[in-house]
């Protein structure tokens, strides 16, 4: 009896081959996470919290209100964009010369994580 068939090999190969494409997406997501957490501690920590109100909203408050892009912007650029959202005066520093384009992407989806009942 021919216990382990042509079948059986394709099958192993398929298997092995989804389970390692399987790996390779987690650690792409979880290799953003963490520079997304490292540019959250150098930069934003001391102003912003996860979850909790700080010197400025909390990432989930801001999540729950904003867009993306607005997001993005508001980092790059909060002097041309907080009156609009509703802000009588900003502190804030822009970080457009700090950030490359890849770091302002992974936090303002790191930020968008934090959004209630997605
Ligand atoms: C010096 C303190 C300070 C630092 C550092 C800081 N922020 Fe802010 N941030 C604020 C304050 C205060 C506000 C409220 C509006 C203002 O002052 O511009 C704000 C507003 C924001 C907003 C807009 C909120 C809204 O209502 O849409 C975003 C997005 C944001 N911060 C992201 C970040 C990110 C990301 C970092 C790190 C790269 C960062 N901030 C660093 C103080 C800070």
């Amino acid at each position: 009896m021919n216990l382990i068939n042509n079948k059986t090999v394709k099958q192993i190969v398929f298997a092995l081959l989804s389970t390692s494409s399987l790996f390779a997406q987690t650690n792409l997501d979880s290799q953003l996470k963490e520079s997304a957490e490292k540019v959250f501690k150098t930069y934003c920590w001391g102003c912003h919290h996860q979850t909790s109100i700080a010197f400025g909203p909390s990432f989930k408050e801001i999540a729950n209100k904003r867009e993306k892009g607005e997001i993005m912007g508001y980092i790059a650029s909060p002097l041309s964009l907080y009156k609009e959202q509703g802000y009588k005066r900003s502190v804030m520093p822009s970080f457009a010369n700090h950030l490359s384009a890849k770091e302002l992407d992974v936090i303002a989806d790191y930020i968008i994580s934090f959004k209630e009942d997605k």
